[in-house]
């Protein structure tokens, strides 16, 4: 395989059995080491499988981004940056418990308005440059929009549309005009495979099915993996309509302030 686009978190975290989640914040240290182990042998593993700059994009939330990202460089990923998909949410921004009254200006943390996925390369063979490795491996760089505008690490989203969370059940379904956008960029040249090892009900491999790239998905939970087959031609089938595809090939109009403090 020579790319990863994957959103995931390890089992006992990622919701799927129903139960409550731990609260992200409160993660005890034996909680925090197993997250940190899992990453740094995911990364371990994912190296083994990737083509050199080969990109790995993962999904984290702010309050784990700092720990996932780590893991993944001991591991021995090399870290690019984050994309922000900006997405209004409906966690933190909360009164502190049980002190709603007494502090009533206060709250304990931010109201949350954006989702930190981490960019990660297998690093690029000693005395390769990006070019060298785009004619070798179709590796090492991120596909630009158009020939006038970049990849964007600032990505306007949306909250995933009822339509899609009626063909794909998943607690932690994300929106295909989001997908789209990361799949599309992370095979440069268009060429190679995406591979999502942790696809839940396959919107990854579904919204690199419907810009015809080749795809791969890996799902441990066997209801999950059955209604992938189902939903994933169905979400790829869903029209790249103007709504859609608009975040997807417009770039941010960001104000550009010389002095940016
Ligand atoms: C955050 S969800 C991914 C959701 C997916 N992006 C979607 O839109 O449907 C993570 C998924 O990874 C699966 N998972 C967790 N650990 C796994 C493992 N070791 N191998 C394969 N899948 C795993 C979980 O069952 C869960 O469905």
């Amino acid at each position: 395989m020579d790319r990863v686009a994957s959103g995931a978190f390890p089992p006992s975290f990622d919701g799927h059995t129903r139960q409550p989640l731990p609260r992200f914040t409160a993660l005890n240290q034996k909680e925090r080491d197993t997250l940190e182990r899992f990453f740094r042998d995911w990364s371990r593993l994912v190296i083994r499988a990737l083509r050199p700059g080969g990109h790995v994009f993962i999904a984290s939330n702010a309050f784990l981004s700092q720990l996932t990202f780590s893991a993944l460089v001991e591991g021995g990923l090399e870290f690019r940056g984050q994309i922000i998909r900006l997405v209004r949410t409906f966690r933190g921004g909360d009164r502190p418990k049980n002190a709603e009254d007494e502090f009533a200006d206060v709250c304990s943390m931010p109201r949350s308005h954006y989702e930190p996925w981490g960019l990660f390369r297998k690093p690029l063979p000693s005395g390769m440059t990006v070019g060298d490795c785009l004619r070798q491996f179709g590796t090492g760089g991120l596909r630009r929009i158009s020939p006038q505008q970049p990849f964007s690490d600032v990505i306007l989203s949306e909250r995933t549309p009822q339509r899609e969370k009626e063909i794909a059940d998943h607690p932690s379904l994300k929106p295909q005009s989001f997908l789209r956008r990361i799949v599309y960029a992370a095979l440069p040249l268009g060429t190679g495979t995406i591979v999502d090892t942790f696809m839940g009900s396959g919107s990854t491999v579904a919204a690199a099915e419907a810009l015809g790239l080749h795809a791969i998905g890996v799902e441990r939970h066997a209801d999950y993996y059955i209604m992938s087959k189902t939903a994933i031609p169905k979400l790829a089938a869903l029209p790249t309509e103007q709504a859609l595809v608009q975040p997807m090939f417009v770039d941010l109009q960001l104000p550009l302030d010389p002095s940016p403090h």
